[in-house]
């Protein structure tokens, strides 16, 4: 969050701080200009310090609030980062991809990194161009074209009275006052101040001061519209949706990308690109996608996969050596830490997947890989499992040479194709039901692991997520009227089968709701509720389900009143036994 205009800044971002911390929550830090460029960051919620950073002097500042993704939380990588020279102050959200390269160069050539950020690099490139250019927003326009990667950035200087605002692929907006200015992620924390607000495009950057704002974008000056804002607080902390669910479902596109593109040569350790065998420890969703991960890996690269439930592993090891893997996105379910740490006195190498740098989880394994899903709200986990299986799949690609790079790359696609989906009929039939039973085979047993896991937490109706052809082994004694049964029935090798025991639910009175490639008649013809799905690759054909099955789960619990964020007697994190 950015402040420029006549009253004090850090009091007002402070404030606007608490309101986004929903984006990020393990450390925050405030810069103003006063003469010089005062400089307030601390580890932790900004909610909960006693240390503000509120009495900075200044009126002009900027300000952040961090979800570590380079670099531990800690004082030190908190935001503002500044240059060598303590002039200029930058705040990012985004990943800077090629950072690594760019530290390499700017350490070259003389400069002194203090953090283990990607956002450093930005400080000490300005400095650079500032030398030459004399004038911030000059400088800025000379080094965005240098980074890969998506960012909103903020940056201040001493001896100028403005703030240098660019984005590219992270959101921006524009609060415009009365005499002041307002930047922010969103427009939560303007709305106290203001309903007027000027949305940044992807490569705009825009000069603020308290006269006005500059917008350029290619070097050439633009004008964004003036909008009225008559959004509640409440909407826009969740960018407008009602439910955090349904906005981390919606962000699950940009969730798989950015996740893909953090397993890169650089950052995937040695001993994964070749394992013998390999054993996965999880618990819950993070165990559904290692069971998708098994069916991937050994189809694709004739690896065996072991998976264990993590508070099964704990109390009776098995006989393993090799590759353990821990998937948990908070890093802190304390049954996958337990288990990991048996593996690794059994002289295992243990890896570590997770969406929260510096949780406990890294600290205990020998590697970690970060997938890049951002702050989790909702209980229920929705784009941390997209990106967990986006981790997964990159190291199946990385094992197969590249052989699934361009599948990957386009992976985000294919869901946001499915997210408009109209479900209503199917929800319909749900809401009604006395029990769900998910099936299909393959990766898509997993995927009705997990479809039934949500529906079950957000709605409270029974469901159950089945090997199609264990069906009939005990579940068909159940099936009714009242018992939806949901098949997942993709073209391949078990498609004829599928189809017969569809047939044979249908001979048990159950109705089917069936999700299949748009344009099969044969499989449209024999369910009661036909969904469509766009035709495309195995993995992501694993996506496209899941996200389907997510939305239904989501609609069916908000037509049934519940509380979808919430359920009841259930926590994100789970760190007791
Ligand atoms: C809890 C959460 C689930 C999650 C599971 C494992 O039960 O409600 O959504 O899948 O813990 O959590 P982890 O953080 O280890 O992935």
């Amino acid at each position: 969050m950015g402040y420029i205009g006549r009253r004090e800044a850090a009091p007002i971002i402070v404030e606007g701080l608490k309101k986004l911390e929903y984006r990020g929550y393990d450390s925050f830090g405030v810069a103003t200009i006063s003469g010089g460029i005062e400089l307030d960051k601390h580890q932790g919620r900004i909610s909960n310090s006693s240390r503000s950073a509120a009495h900075l002097k200044g009126k002009i500042g900027i300000g952040h609030t961090r979800w570590a993704t380079h670099g531990v939380p800690s004082d030190t990588n908190a935001h503002p980062h500044m240059d060598c020279s303590n002039r200029i102050a930058v705040v990012h959200n985004g990943i800077i991809e090629n950072y690594a390269e760019l530290k390499r160069q700017l350490i070259a050539r003389g400069h002194i990194f203090r953090s283990e950020t990607d956002t450093e690099v930005v400080a000490h490139l300005i400095e650079e161009a500032y030398e030459v250019e004399k004038d911030l927003l000059a400088a800025v326009q000379k080094i965005v074209p240098k980074l890969t990667g998506s960012y909103a950035l903020l940056v201040i200087a001493i001896g100028e009275d403005r703030i240098i605002a660019a984005r590219y692929a992270s959101p921006l907006v524009l609060g415009v006052g009365d005499g002041e200015f307002f930047a922010a992620s969103d427009m939560m924390p303007i709305l106290d101040h203001t309903d007027r607000a000027m949305y940044l495009e992807d490569g705009d950057i825009a000069s603020i001061s308290e006269v006005g704002v500059e917008i350029f974008h290619e070097g050439k000056p633009v004008k964004r519209p003036v909008e009225l804002i008559d959004w509640s607080q409440e909407d826009t902390k969740k960018g407008g949706f009602p439910h955090y669910m349904l906005k981390e479902i919606y962000e699950q596109p940009q969730a798989f990308y950015n996740s893909v593109r953090a397993i890169t040569g650089e950052t995937l350790p040695a001993p994964i690109r070749n394992p013998g065998s390999v054993t996965v420890i999880a618990c819950g969703s993070s165990y559904n996608a290692g069971l998708i991960f098994k069916y991937l890996l050994e189809d694709s690269c004739a690896i065996p996969l072991r998976l264990d439930f993590a508070s099964e592993f704990k109390y009776f090891p098995p006989p393993i050596q090799g590759l353990v893997i821990g998937i948990s996105q908070s890093g802190e379910t304390a049954d996958t830490i337990s288990a990991l740490k048996q593996a690794k006195e059994h002289n295992c190498t243990t890896l570590a997947i997770t969406n929260v740098l510096g949780s406990s989880i890294s600290r205990s394994t020998d590697f970690t890989l970060f997938m890049r899903a951002g702050p989790e709200i909702s209980v229920a986990a929705t784009k941390s499992f997209i990106a967990q299986l986006a981790v997964l799949m990159q190291i199946i690609n990385f094992i197969r040479d590249g052989e699934f790079e361009e599948v990957l790359r386009n992976g985000h696609r294919a869901i946001e194709e499915v997210l408009l989906m109209d479900l209503s009929e199917a929800v319909e039939l749900c809401i009604n039901a006395r029990s769900i039973y998910y099936v299909g085979r393959g990766p898509f047993y997993p995927v009705s692991l997990e479809g039934a896991l949500k529906m079950k937490e957000i709605s409270y109706i029974h469901a159950e997520g089945y090997a199609a052809g264990e069906l009939k082994h005990g579940p068909f004694a159940l099936l009714s009227k009242e018992t939806p049964v949901i098949a997942i029935c993709m073209p391949g090798e078990t498609y004829a089968v599928m189809i017969s025991n569809i047939k044979e639910i249908n001979a048990r009175g159950a109705p089917v709701i069936a999700l299949g490639v748009e344009g099969d008649l044969e499989l449209a013809e024999v369910v009661d509720i036909f969904i469509p799905l766009p035709e495309t690759h195995p993995f992501l054909q694993v996506l496209t389900t899941l996200v389907v099955l997510q939305l239904l789960a989501y609609h069916t619990a908000v037509a049934l009143n519940r509380d979808v964020d919430k359920p009841r007697n259930l926590a994100k994190s789970v760190t007791v036994e």
